[in-house]
């Protein structure tokens, strides 16, 4: 696992978009992995701006999201769909039916995660992979427990993570508790991973991330040291905790 320590959030956040383009630009065909969040923001603002100043080319690129909340449509300014089109896609040249993002409101949730792994490999399996972290070492919406799964799977989101995610709706009430999510094997899949964390708020669990290279289900990204090509982009608030 190897750690990249930037001064702020924009120095992580270029870091991390300058690691993807040069994947887009090495394969125009790159598969991407991508994740929601405030973490990625100032990443896609970067993309875009290469896109728009520098012709990074998105045109062949293919996108699997890692999550979606159950019972949001894609029209739902709170949707991981909306906030991706918003964010990223609807500003650079990817074609839409290129990207991927689970469908919160499908009829058959258990048919719909079965074919999402499918449809991952099927497309030759995630090149890289962007990932942020929840305060309590989630990753995706893998949350803290006894088991995780391996595939993507339907999962309870923990009181932290609702309480966490409010911020982004008009009351904690409107938190969808249940969400799609990749499983931990489908994440660790990927050729490459990248995982981002910023802020203090983060410093504990990239603490316990990196001082030990333990796997637990207690600490879902803990399963990153299965992983031989991980890269964790942090900003010196985020990291902290381990001067
Ligand atoms: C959500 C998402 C995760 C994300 C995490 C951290 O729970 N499912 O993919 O990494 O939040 O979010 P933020 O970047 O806003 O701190």
């Amino acid at each position: 696992m190897k750690v990249l320590v930037e001064k702020n959030y924009d120095e992580m956040s270029k870091k991390a978009s300058e690691f993807i383009a040069k994947e887009v630009k090495n394969n125009p065909n790159t598969i991407l992995g991508l994740a929601t969040g405030s973490t990625p923001i100032g990443t896609y603002k970067e993309l875009i701006r290469m896109h728009k100043e520098e012709n990074l080319d998105f045109s062949n690129i293919k996108t699997f999201n890692l999550d979606e909340y159950v019972g949001l449509d894609g029209n739902h300014p709170n949707s991981y769909r909306y906030f991706m089109d918003e964010e990223l896609f609807n500003h650079i040249n990817i074609k839409k039916e290129n990207t991927n993002v689970p469908d919160g409101k499908t009829e058959d949730l258990l048919g719909f995660c079965k074919d999402y792994d499918n449809r991952i490999n099927e497309a030759g399996g995630v090149d890289l992979q962007i990932l942020g972290i929840g305060s309590n070492g989630h990753i995706a919406f893998n949350e803290p427990a006894e088991e995780l799964p391996s595939n993507t799977s339907i999962a309870k989101l923990t009181e932290e993570t609702i309480n966490a995610n409010a911020r982004f709706f008009d009351s904690i009430d409107e938190v969808p508790k249940v969400a799609i999510s990749m499983g931990i094997g489908s994440i660790l899949k990927a050729k490459k991973i990248i995982l981002l964390a910023n802020g203090k708020g983060k410093a504990e669990a990239i603490k316990k991330l990196l001082s030990s290279d333990k796997v637990s289900t207690r600490l879902p990204a803990s399963f990153l040291h299965l992983h031989p090509d991980v890269t964790i982009i942090v900003d010196e608030d985020a990291y902290s905790l381990m001067k």
